[in-house]
């Protein structure tokens, strides 16, 4: 047992648990819902260059520091981001407010709608098996009558708020890790069977094509900037899930080779996803850039008239849902940890409690699709990209340098090669191009 499990505040009980709660997190419905539609909007191939090349130069730079800071600090954002940035005085004072402040704001108001639309996946499964019954006037008549029906979709949402305060009142070892071991490989076989699937049946190579080759004309500023602020939700950054989630780990040791495993799964498995989608879109003669709908109403649609149809749809709302569960307790942990670090309230009786807050607070997007599009921006423009930029500028030019490089000096030579380029990307790439966001986000271009 590690000495952080026995000190009582819990921690990861193995490398690979940590990696498979930190892939959790950061494979959800940014994956399997959100990046195939946007994908699909903004014509595929180059938009999805443009996205890698975001998660190379803006996610994996900010996924280390994140878990650098976390690990270091030990704590809740709040307390990790104060013990590093102590001794940068007033530059440190406000980045560990700003940091911790719009942490625990996107923690509540991002899983507040996330639980929402991943409660609408709860009640597609149960359409799937059986339980609930879908529309005799087809899948936009089947989403309506959900999305439009505000008490329907309360009830997912509490069913789905269910879950995640569940294993996250059950402990980090107990619970989140427990959990991530079951669910990740879970959907990883699931994923394959559906590529598989899809792989005898057609159109995968549609699918691929749509993926994979690029055309730059299709590409526009817009589409850029979309995949520069998906690459930040995708990856749970921007707003100390990864910080927190750091700081249950007992070394640094493998820190480097970690985010590098979470940006690889976490991009395959959107890879994965988008292929599996659109390779039943183009089978169908179906559109590709239906939007948010993509998923809820044509993927349904379209399910319904494939062969072996019934078992693929109950395959894939289990997908979309076991994501978005190891996601959900991620966005909750991050405001548990601070009540239990810094409050010293007990972890289930936190978690009940925040986890009720955010279940009022996911009410009225629940009930107002408008809402939950206010709060979707809100978090998504604003908030993680804000966060994202305030722990980049403190990683690089607030941290000391054996806090910022810890990670690296554990790599075979030092990794001083490594360590240089990432100091130099968290300093100035990184902050840029968040920068260009946010810019994009208020309406400067
Ligand atoms: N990364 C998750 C997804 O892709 C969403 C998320 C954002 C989770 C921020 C935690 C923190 O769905």
């Amino acid at each position: 047992m590690s000495k952080e499990i026995r000190s009582g505040r819990g921690g990861f009980g193995t490398d690979m648990g940590f990696v498979l709660a930190a892939a959790g997190s950061a494979v959800g419905l940014g994956n399997i819902w959100k990046f195939p539609y946007i994908t699909g909007e903004y014509g595929g191939g180059a938009f999805v260059l443009v996205y890698l090349g975001c998660i190379a130069l803006v996610g994996m730079p900010l996924l280390y520091a994140e878990m650098i800071i976390g690990r270091r600090g030990g704590k809740d954002v709040f307390d990790s981001m104060s013990t590093l940035t102590a001794q940068a005085g007033l530059p440190g004072r406000l980045a560990t407010w700003g940091v911790g402040l719009l942490s625990v704001g996107s923690g509540f108001f991002i899983l507040s709608f996330y639980s929402v639309v991943a409660g609408w996946a709860v009640h597609f499964v149960s359409i799937a098996v059986g339980v609930s019954r879908a529309s005799p006037a087809g899948s936009q008549a089947t989403f309506t009558a959900l999305a439009g029906n505000g008490l329907l979709s309360a009830w997912w949402h509490t069913v789905f708020m269910a879950l995640v305060v569940g294993v996250v009142a059950a402990g980090i070892h107990s619970g989140i890790e427990r959990a991530c071991k079951i669910l990740m490989p879970a959907l990883m076989a699931i994923l394959l069977l559906l590529l598989l699937y899809v792989g005898a049946t057609g159109g995968l190579g549609s699918a691929a094509t749509f993926l994979f080759r690029p055309d730059f004309s299709k590409l526009s500023a817009g589409a850029v900037l979309e995949a520069l602020g998906h690459a930040f939700f995708t990856l749970s950054l921007g707003m100390g899930a990864m910080m927190t989630y750091g700081s249950y780990l007992q070394s640094d040791r493998h820190v480097v080779r970690d985010q590098l495993a979470v940006a690889i799964l976490d991009t395959v498995i959107a890879l994965a996803a988008g292929l599996v989608i659109f390779a039943v879109v183009f089978s169908m003669n179906a559109e590709p850039g239906a939007g948010p709908g993509l998923v809820f109403i044509t993927l349904p649609g379209l399910f319904a008239r494939i062969p072996g149809g019934g078992l693929v749809s109950i395959a894939f709302f289990v997908l979309l849902v076991v994501a978005a569960w190891s996601s959900g307790i991620s966005l909750l942990e991050v405001v548990v940890a601070l009540g239990v670090d810094r409050f010293g309230w007990r972890r289930r009786d936190a978690a009940i409690v925040l986890g009720i807050l955010i279940w009022a607070l996911g009410l009225p997007s629940a009930y107002s699709s408008g809402f939950l599009d206010f709060m979707d921006d809100l978090t998504t423009r604003y908030m993680l990209p804000t966060g994202g930029l305030l722990i980049a500028l403190s990683a690089g030019w607030l941290l000391e340098r054996a806090d910022r490089e810890a990670g690296f000096r554990a790599l075979p030579g030092g990794g001083a090669m490594l360590a240089a380029g990432w100091t130099f990307t968290i300093r100035f790439l990184t902050p840029i191009l968040v920068l260009l966001v946010l810019l994009n986000g208020i309406g400067a271009f």
